[in-house]
């Protein structure tokens, strides 16, 4: 599974790397970024996490 942040959307509130840093980071511009790879099986429930966190929704979590 794969971690997905619509940056039109992310406000920037710092919650998902709080959550989850092994998959979400903040970059320069204030934004939050997923990591491009599968989620790692030991974190999936924090990313699952991270993302039902997000005051704005703007993380998704699929296939
Ligand atoms: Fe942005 Fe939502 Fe994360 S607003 S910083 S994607 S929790």
């Amino acid at each position: 599974m794969k971690a997905y942040v619509d940056d039109d959307l992310c406000i920037g509130c710092g919650t998902c790397p709080e959550v989850c840093p092994e998959v979400f980071h903040m970059t320069d511009d204030g934004i939050a970024h997923a990591i491009n790879t599968d989620i790692p099986e030991d974190v999936l429930g924090n990313a699952k996490e991270a993302c039902d966190s997000c005051p704005v929704d703007a993380i998704d979590i699929d296939d």
